[in-house]
């Protein structure tokens, strides 16, 4: 494992890919089209939901799309691994196999009914404190808590785009306990007015 060098080189990827996003996604605006291939195929298993939160962080789903349509799950599970190991991506080893499930049967030659991809696709019994849970009812939560209203996941309405945000907090340990602040105070560099609960 090279811990030393990597988060800084995955921190600037993630910005020049954040900002080509962005630009890609201004574009599209202009001549309203929104494009197809920025979304990922929609499936039933859990590794879709992870995927949507964790995959189109740092870039749009077209990694994902060009990828080889026979791809099996375990090359797919460890591209999710790569993404982890080369690039700083942040999941537990339960969820990246899960998401190897979904996309081996999304995008490569697996069906869901697989022995491999069910086991693969079973809730973390052993994550009762981490987002296994809860990560499946985020979208409700943003919704019901009027979140949506000041916020997009990857564009800047009244407040930043989600994206922009997990960009600011990418790698910081302490992100959590700051964001719940941040959340519930207000942004502190920005003189903590809380804005975010009304
Ligand atoms: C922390 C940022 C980050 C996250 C999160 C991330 N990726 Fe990537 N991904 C990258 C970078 C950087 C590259 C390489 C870009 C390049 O070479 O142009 C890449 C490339 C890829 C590629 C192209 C093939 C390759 O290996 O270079 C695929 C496929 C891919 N990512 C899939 C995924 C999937 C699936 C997820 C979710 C599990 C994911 N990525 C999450 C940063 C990330
Ligand atoms: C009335 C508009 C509004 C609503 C509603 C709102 N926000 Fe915000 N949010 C903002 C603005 C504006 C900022 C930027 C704050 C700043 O710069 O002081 C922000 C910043 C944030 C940040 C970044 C904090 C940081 O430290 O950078 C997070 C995370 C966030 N909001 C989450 C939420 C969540 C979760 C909800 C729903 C409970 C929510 N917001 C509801 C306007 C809003």
């Amino acid at each position: 494992m090279q811990y030393t060098k990597t988060p800084t080189l995955s921190l600037a990827f993630t910005l020049i890919i954040t900002l080509i996003m962005l630009q890609t996604q201004a574009a599209a605006e202009q001549i309203k089209l929104p494009p197809e291939t920025a979304k990922l195929r929609v499936s039933k298993l859990p590794g879709y939901t992870l995927a949507t939160q964790q995959c189109l962080i740092c870039h749009s789903a077209d990694y994902i799309n060009y990828q080889a349509p026979d791809m099996t799950q375990s090359q797919w599970t460890n591209e999710v691994f790569k993404m982890q190991r080369s690039y700083g991506a942040m999941f537990s080893e339960h969820e990246a196999r899960s998401i190897g499930a979904y996309l081996a049967v999304a995008y490569g030659n697996a069906k869901a009914t697989d022995d491999s991809v069910v086991a693969a696709s079973k809730l973390d019994p052993s994550a009762e404190n981490s987002n296994a849970n809860t990560i499946i009812d985020v979208q409700v939560l943003l919704n019901n808590n009027g979140c949506l209203a000041c916020h997009a996941i990857n564009k800047k309405l009244v407040g930043p785009a989600f994206h922009e945000i997990a960009t600011k907090y990418k790698g910081d340990a302490g992100a959590k306990s700051k964001l719940a602040a941040s959340i519930q105070k207000g942004v502190p560099e920005n003189g903590g007015k809380c804005l975010c609960r009304q």
